[in-house]
């Protein structure tokens, strides 16, 4: 098995952020939207947290697929807040979408949310336990929870094939940004056994295609 390697936590070079934020990840953000959105039925007016929202384009997706939710974004990194408040204000959501430029190891929030989801944050944090324990921390007893990331391959050759199958056609700054992503993921075995120490027995991972896994369920 390969063993990760980390890539830098934090994605603040302007280019590289400008480029991520330019992609098309239509079909995974919305899947992941409607996916959260079906799987549980009391999330009127609930206050969802997006740890690591990025340029914003999942809150924006949740606030037009539900009526009466609130969006917490946090994301440590200036130049994609910035962006997110950006796409924000233009997609008309400035009452429903608030936006913290913070570490999610340093979040306190006055109330613990109603829910919390997260794309592909996980890969980034040097300190996986950090996160599990942030999710366990900032939400209420029975919230709702579904965080996806992307799995480390077997090898440096399995995810060179994975860009070439899935970035053919984007950017090379992109397919490096993807390519590393890949290197510094998790394996569906090691995020079980970090939920595990956690004592997150009601979440529970699944694979759903060949490159991520999802974890959903209820904290406790
Ligand atoms: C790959 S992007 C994902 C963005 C978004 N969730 C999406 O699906 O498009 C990961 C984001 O997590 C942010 N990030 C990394 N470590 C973080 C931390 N400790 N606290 C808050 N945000 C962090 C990065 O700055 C980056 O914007």
């Amino acid at each position: 098995m390969m063993d990760r390697v980390l890539e830098p936590e934090l994605m603040v070079d302007p280019e590289q952020v400008r480029i991520y934020s330019e992609a098309d990840f239509e079909e995974e953000n919305q899947g992941f939207v409607d996916r959260f959105l079906s799987s549980y039925d009391d999330l009127n007016h609930a206050t969802v947290l997006d740890l690591g929202c990025g340029p914003g384009d999942i809150p924006i997706r949740l606030a037009r697929g539900h009526a009466t939710l609130h969006i917490l974004g946090i994301d440590a990194s200036q130049p994609m807040i910035t962006l997110a408040e950006q796409a924000v204000k233009r997609a008309g959501f400035t009452e429903r979408i608030r936006l913290l430029c913070q570490r999610f190891q340093d979040v306190s929030l006055a109330d613990p949310v109603d829910a919390i989801i997260s794309n592909s944050l996980l890969h980034h944090v040097p300190n996986p336990f950090q996160f599990w324990y942030a999710i366990k921390t900032l939400a209420k007893p029975g919230a709702p929870v579904l965080v996806m990331d992307l799995i480390r391959p077997d090898s440096r050759e399995e995810a060179q094939d994975i860009v070439n199958q899935y970035a053919a056609e984007e950017p090379e700054q992109l397919r490096q940004d993807f390519f590393n992503s890949l290197l510094a993921a998790f394996t569906e075995d090691e995020v079980a056994a970090q939920l595990a120490e956690l004592n997150l027995s009601r979440l529970l991972i699944d694979v759903p295609d060949d490159r991520h896994w999802i974890v959903a369920g209820r904290v406790f």
